[in-house]
């Protein structure tokens, strides 16, 4: 699997709120530099990481759980692939990574994650990888899960 995630930090912040999504995707997705800020200030809770091919970053995604929750609800919060570098698998294959980091957290036995309802490549995506509706809407966005 070519895809390597490593978290943000001093080295490649830079880079990665650089990386941008299509001018009709930017309603999806908070820009990267929101999401590294907020990661800061919960690095308890939540993974910010940069997606390599090789040397080159591709990707941004940050995941954890629901500091506020109890028992914990585990989240995938953002992904993003760079415009130039999407449909080359890269999406999927950082959720295959996420995934398997989630499932070895302690008491991970869901994981959810969210979508724009008019966002069709992350539905087709998500339910590729066996994430199924739950009915739940939060924030006007569609609330999918995948049980471990
Ligand atoms: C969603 C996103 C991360 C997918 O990344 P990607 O690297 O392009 O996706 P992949 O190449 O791994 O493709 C995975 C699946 O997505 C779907 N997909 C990819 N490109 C698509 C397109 N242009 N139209 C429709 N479906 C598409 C397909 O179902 C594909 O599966 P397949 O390979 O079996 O056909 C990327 O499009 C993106 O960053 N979008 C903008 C931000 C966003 O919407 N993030 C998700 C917020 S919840």
């Amino acid at each position: 699997m070519p895809i390597r995630l490593e978290p943000i930090k001093k080295d490649n912040w830079r880079k990665a709120i650089k990386l941008q999504v299509a001018d009709d995707q930017k309603g999806f997705v908070a820009p990267n530099y929101y999401s590294i800020i907020e990661a800061s200030y919960e690095p308890e809770s939540l993974k910010s990481c940069a997606a390599y091919d090789g040397d080159e970053m591709v990707g941004y995604t940050m995941y954890g759980y629901d500091a506020d929750s109890n028992p914990r609800q585990y989240w995938i919060v953002r992904l993003m692939v760079s415009q130039n570098q999407q449909g080359k698998g890269y999406g999927r294959m950082i959720m295959h990574q996420v995934m398997n980091d989630l499932k070895q957290q302690p008491g991970c036995d869901t994981i959810y994650i969210s979508f724009a309802p008019e966002n069709d490549t992350a539905r087709a995506l998500y339910s590729k990888l066996g994430f199924v509706d739950t009915g739940r809407v939060e924030d006007g966005e569609t609330v999918y899960k995948l049980e471990i």
